[in-house]
């Protein structure tokens, strides 16, 4: 393995091991201190409807770390299928069963499996059956060609083969599908101080 090569694959092992201690940690104690945005009060920055913040499981809403509003143009209609990608404490993907309603599909993924029974067990709360596969948004556990519409918020920025991610997107969007993706771009090229630094990339 070639020096830089041996170097980004530990970088990589870094930004995961940050990416599972503090998401877990708002998962886990989501009124301890965070120097991100998360929980009702971001929720309501990005415009989600107070009827849903209301009508969600408390352990949701408080656990909300997304960075916009993906459901203003994912326009989900009765009987989707809708794939949350990195769905995180699960408040996205309560809110497209809604919208998805009886006869539609909600898939959430996350790598870290403690997320993935903390958002079914809120979507159980919130009375909604929701499906969490475990798996890696770089390889999506799920059939090509299955879902009609890809949500994700804040997630493909903590990816480092971004362009995989959006290659796995394409593969399992149905022909005609779509994305609603809020995430966090730069329109600079981010110094090696910041790339190199597992914790500022992972919040
Ligand atoms: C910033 S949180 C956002 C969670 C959720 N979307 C929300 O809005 O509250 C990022 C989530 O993505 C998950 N994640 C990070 N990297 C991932 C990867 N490579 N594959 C799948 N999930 C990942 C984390 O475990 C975490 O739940």
């Amino acid at each position: 393995m070639s020096d830089a090569i041996e170097a980004q694959a530990s970088l990589e092992g870094m930004l995961k091991d940050e990416i599972l201690r503090m998401y877990q940690e708002v998962a886990d104690n989501p009124s301890g201190e965070f120097h991100f945005f998360h929980g009702r009060e971001a929720a309501e920055a990005f415009e989600y409807q107070q009827e849903w913040l209301d009508r969600a499981p408390p352990g949701a809403v408080a656990s909300f770390a997304g960075v916009g509003n993906p459901h203003l143009r994912a326009d989900i209609q009765e009987g989707e299928t809708v794939l949350d990608l990195g769905s995180g404490a699960g408040l996205d993907a309560i809110i497209a069963s809604w919208n998805a309603g009886p006869s539609g599909k909600v898939i959430g993924i996350d790598f870290n499996p403690a997320m993935c029974v903390k958002a079914k067990s809120q979507a159980a709360e919130a009375g909604e059956a929701m499906e969490c596969h475990e798996g890696r948004m770089e390889d999506i556990p799920v059939e090509s060609e299955s879902v009609d519409v890809v949500i994700s918020n804040g997630v493909i920025n903590l990816s480092f083969r971004k362009r995989r991610v959006f290659e796995e997107i394409h593969r399992i969007l149905k022909p005609g599908g779509r994305m609603s993706i809020t995430d966090i771009v730069s329109g600079k090229q981010l110094s090696q101080s910041i790339v190199n630094d597992p914790k500022l990339w992972a919040s």
